[in-house]
This record gives structure tokens, C-alpha cells and sequence, in this order.
């Protein structure tokens, strides 16, 4: 039996049972892969069935308040995959009529789809012959052929690219791909595989000259940048100052106002820094309380974040107004500052 025999073999035996596995509507199934890009199944699933339900069609989700549909994704992180869902809904209600397109170019042509995208929907959809690369696939064809070009090179791709594609049983891609992603979760996993129960044991690479923890390669170290937020909870007791970011990971959503630092500063010196008194020119204010200080762990920043609570009579901000307090809830705001207004209970 060669390589996708014995995976398509393995598969029906130890495949996870997961909603989008049973459907070949396109748009489910463009939901689901955008979801789980960056996301565990067990953290994407929840929101791909409230996805299908608030938006059971594409021209649902195109015609959805930008809002509403960042609230829904709220908690998930990476939130541009929603704005790009959204932007993409309209696009294919303009110009396919709602109805998904239908080839591999023009999926790939929408924004936010890239090539293992792209591949996922023409094979889970269509059944079209296009092979998957993600993280699961790189692992078990570096491990079990001993592939060592570092994956994150445009060399490592292409050579990923053309091996699982001449690997693809072309009859079966959907099973095909499913089944190679689904090995690289169950079986062939990071740490610790399942090798003594492998079907691949006896031909593995890796596990034949004992290096499955050193391959896939990768050659880059991500950078990861500190960053030392103080948000501003500023309040007159009925309402508080929210805005709309306009730019950055969070553009989209409503955030309290913040003093940055690229390093980390004891209250005291944040309170006489030139940012601090610059932000609360000519006002009167009392700050009320500072919470502990939060740490947010994002793939390439390490935000460190505390909030404080400052009252105030009158403020203006450039694009904050206030909100009354109870409604905070209904705007779409930040994992990091979700976990702060339910750990101190604001609603
Ligand atoms: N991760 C990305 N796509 C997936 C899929 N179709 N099934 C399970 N996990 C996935």
C-alpha cells in the first residue's frame, strides 16, 4: 500500500466526529477553515455554529453590521480572519450573485484565502485534486520522508507544495486531505506521538533514525515585542469613554483608551510621565483604583496591561464618546479586555 492508502485506511477508524466534516456547502465550510486557522477544534467549534445559525447563508453575513460580526467573533483573536470573512461575504454577493465561487483561482482570490485555504474548499467542496499544507501536514511528511528544507522558506513551501500534491490520492482529495490533516492531530502530534501504534512505523524516518524532535525544521525565530498598556477607565459615574480602533490587530473593535510604554514603569512614574500629563491636560480627575496587571500572550506581542479607573466630570476625546455603563457588553472588544471587565464584573 503507498503513503495515502494507508492514511485513507487509518482515517474512517480514528477521524473525529465535526459538523463540517458532513457537509460540502463551500460557505460552511470557508466559516470553519477561517475559524480554525490559529484555533483549536474544541475552541473553534462553538463559533462555527453560532456563525452558521446568525448567518446560515453568505448574503447573511454580507449584509451584517460590521459589529455584530466582530461580537461574534469576539474572544477568538486574530480578528482581521473576520473582518476579511465579512469584506469577502459582500464581495461574493456582488459580484457571484451569493453563490460561492466555484474554482480554485477564484477562491483563492478572495481576501483572506490563501493557498492551503483555497485547497481545503475546491477538495472539501468540490472534490477538485488540490493538496493541504498546514502546520499538521508539514510534520508528518518532514517525519515520515525526512523532509529537513525549513518549512517557513519559500524553498520549504514549494517543496511541501509539490510533494503532498504528488502524494494526493486525485479521486479522493476531500478523505485524502482530511485524513493527512487528521493524522498530524491525532497520531502524529508535536510532542509525543503515537508512534508504537503507527501504520508508518516501520518506513518513518524520524522515528527509524530517532529524530522526531527535530524535524519539520523551521529557521526563524518569531521576535516577540513587549508592550506595557495602561488602559483608562474614564468615568463620571453613569458612563464611560469608549473608541473604535482604526488601526492595528484590534481595528474594529471598541477599546478603552491607553497609555503605551515600551517598558515597564512603577505607578508612580506613570503617573508623572510626559504621556500622563499630557493625556489629562486641564482636567480635574481622581484616580479610583489600578487593577493588577494582566498578561496577554499574543504570537507576536506580550502585551502587559493594567487598568485604571480615573473619574472625571467633563472629557472630550478625538473618536471616544461616552457609553453608559450597562452597555458595554454589547460592543465587540478584546480577549484581553473581555477577561478584564468579567474578572472586576463590569457589565
Ligand atoms: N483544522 C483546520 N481544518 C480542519 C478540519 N477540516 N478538520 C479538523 N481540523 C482542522
Amino acid at each position: 500500500m503507498n503513503f495515502s492508502e494507508i492514511l485513507l485506511q487509518w482515517y474512517p477508524f480514528n477521524k473525529r466526529e465535526l459538523p463540517w466534516r458532513n457537509t460540502n456547502n463551500p460557505y460552511f465550510i470557508w466559516l470553519s477553515e477561517i475559524i480554525l486557522q490559529q484555533t483549536r477544534v474544541e475552541q473553534g467549534l462553538p463559533y462555527y455554529l453560532k456563525f452558521i445559525q446568525s448567518f446560515p447563508k453568505v448574503a447573511d453575513l454580507a449584509n451584517a453590521k460590521e459589529d455584530k460580526v466582530l461580537k461574534l467573533w469576539q474572544g477568538l483573536g486574530y480578528y482581521s480572519r473576520a473582518r476579511n470573512l465579512h469584506y469577502s461575504a459582500k464581495y461574493i454577493l456582488e459580484y457571484y450573485d451569493g453563490i460561492f465561487p466555484k474554482t480554485y483561482s477564484d477562491i483563492l482570490s478572495l481576501k483572506g484565502v490563501g493557498t492551503y485555504t483555497a485547497a481545503a474548499i475546491a477538495s472539501f467542496s468540490y472534490g477538485l485534486p488540490y493538496a493541504v499544507v498546514d502546520g499538521n501536514v508539514i510534520r508528518v511528511l518532514s517525519r515520515v520522508f525526512g523532509i529537513k528544507t525549513p518549512s517557513d522558506t519559500s524553498l520549504g513551501r514549494k517543496e511541501y507544495q509539490h510533494v503532498a500534491q504528488d502524494l494526493l490520492n486525485k479521486k479522493n482529495a476531500a478523505d485524502n486531505n482530511q485524513a493527512i490533516m487528521e493524522f498530524g492531530a491525532l497520531q502524529c502530534t508535536p510532542k509525543l506521538p503515537k508512534c508504537t501504534s503507527c501504520p508508518f512505523i516501520s518506513n518513518c524516518f524520524a522515528y527509524q533514525t530517532r529524530s522526531i524532535g527535530a524535524l519539520p525544521v523551521k529557521c526563524k525565530k518569531i521576535r516577540i515585542r513587549k508592550r506595557f498598556l495602561n488602559y483608562l477607565l474614564i468615568q463620571n459615574g453613569k458612563a464611560i469613554i469608549l473608541g473604535k480602533r482604526n488601526e492595528g490587530i484590534w481595528k474594529g473593535l471598541y477599546e478603552f483608551p491607553f497609555i503605551e510604554y515600551a517598558n515597564k514603569k512603577s505607578e508612580k512614574a506613570i503617573i508623572s510621565s510626559a504621556e500622563w500629563i499630557e493625556f489629562f491636560k486641564n482636567t480635574h480627575y481622581k484616580i479610583e483604583s489600578v487593577s493588577d496587571e494582566f498578561i496577554h500572550k499574543l504570537s507576536h506581542q506580550h502585551i502587559y496591561a493594567k487598568f485604571w479607573t480615573v473619574n472625571i466630570q467633563d472629557f472630550e476625546l478625538k473618536n471616544h464618546s461616552f457609553i453608559k455603563n450597562y452597555r458595554i457588553k454589547d460592543y465587540p472588544v478584546s480577549r484581553l479586555t473581555d477577561k478584564f471587565l468579567k474578572e472586576y464584573n463590569i457589565t
